[in-house]
């Protein structure tokens, strides 16, 4: 009887065309499925089923498992949540998450436990700098590469005086640093730096303060339902200052700011209207599944996690147990995104072009690259 079980079961892998051998591949998602990330976290998981579903639910013959954990943009709760998905489910690969405060305690479970982690979106500088790790991916950005791609612009613009605004948390002070960088480098000068405590929306003292510093420009970095906050907050205010701002102040964000977003320029490693046959068939293939959602740069960045899977358990035949091997083929990857072509930096940092989009009605269409190929500089890492 066993071994008739055994036998019907290998000729349904055989029709499958998966390796019976091995066990189902288990992927958990740890991302926010609650709060003001919300829509980014659902988008990622989005994005990284699609690419699935499209090669027929397996990746390199393998079936694919899901696990799931609201992490809540959360960092106390994020080792508690990092280790469900670990040890009770015992996942092979992480994917996740949106927040860098969450990430870092995120790659410090996963690294302790040597699993695989793919980064879809957070941006901690830390952990593709001094907290490198062989087991540890990303494919998304550091919150410096899209930020520090602001300064020439603002530059070239005329603009000699900024004051930033951000939340007081790794991704908001990594940004402001990486303008900063730039814009001071090119002669600029940031006279004040805002902050106000993640994921608090109360703007209007800081709306008063920059209408009496009068800078040439404001320079910003807010995401999800803080971001469609700011920016209506900023149009109401009637501030005649020009706002810049890292992409994801208006990426996924544009049916709800609506008429205070128009015109607002910002720099990010995605943008709309880049009419390749590879982004025209990644938002056609979306916007048909999620039709309720834009096929913005977190659905992008999930579907890249799969791509990037695929590519690691392709070089060991599906055999995930292999973990050098099949993370030597994910660093060496080159992945065809819809944002264009993306290979890794060693410390396995996207190695990307930035864009200088700019918003007509629901759409981040892209002037073209503000930075080509532009690479973190990994400061600290020591792979
Ligand atoms: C971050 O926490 O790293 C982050 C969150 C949302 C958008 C971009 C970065």
């Amino acid at each position: 009887m066993h071994i008739r079980i055994h036998t019907l079961s290998l000729a349904c892998a055989l029709a499958l065309g998966t390796n019976a051998a091995l066990a189902d591949v288990k992927v958990g998602f740890m991302l926010p499925y609650s709060g003001t990330y919300a829509a980014l976290g659902q988008a990622i998981e989005n994005g990284f089923k699609m690419y699935v579903d499209e090669q027929g639910g397996t990746l390199a013959g393998q079936k694919i498992q899901y696990f799931q954990v609201d992490d809540e943009s959360d960092p106390s709760k994020a080792t508690d949540n990092a280790n469900r998905l670990i040890k009770r489910d015992q996942v092979d690969i992480l994917i996740g998450t949106v927040h860098s405060g969450v990430a870092m305690a995120m790659a410090k479970a996963a690294t302790g436990s040597d699993t695989t982690l793919i980064i879809a979106n957070a941006g901690a500088g830390a952990l593709t700098g001094p907290l490198c790790n062989p087991a540890v991916f990303r494919t998304s950005f550091t919150n410096w590469q899209p930020a520090f791609a602001m300064g020439p612009v603002a530059l070239d613009k005329g603009y000699k005086t900024a004051v930033s605004v951000t939340w007081n948390y790794a991704a908001g002070n990594e940004a402001i640093e990486g303008f900063k960088e730039s814009f001071e480098e090119g002669g600029g000068k940031v006279v004040k730096e805002l902050k106000l405590p993640f994921p608090n929306v109360e703007f209007q003292p800081i709306l008063t303060e920059i209408a009496a510093l009068k800078p040439d420009v404001v320079f910003t970095f807010f995401a999800g339902g803080g971001a469609v906050k700011f920016v209506q907050d900023y149009a109401a205010a009637g501030l005649k200052t020009p706002l810049l701002g890292s992409g994801f102040l208006t990426d996924g964000t544009l049916k709800a700011q609506g008429q205070s977003a128009q015109g607002l320029l910002t720099t990010l490693h995605y943008a709309d209207g880049l009419n390749t046959p590879k982004d025209n068939a990644f938002r056609t293939a979306y916007s048909q599944r999620y039709p309720n959602m834009a096929p913005d740069v977190y659905a992008v960045q999930g579907y890249d996690a799969g791509q990037l899977l695929a590519a690691g358990l392709e070089a060991v035949e599906g055999d995930v147990q292999q973990k050098g091997k099949m993370r030597d083929a994910m660093r060496a990857a080159t992945i065809d995104s819809p944002r264009g072509s993306l290979t890794f930096s060693k410390a396995g940092n996207p190695i990307q072009d930035i864009y200088l989009r700019q918003v007509d009605g629901e759409q981040n269409i892209s002037l073209g690259v503000a930075v080509e190929k532009l690479a973190d500089p990994a400061r600290g890492c020591k792979l």
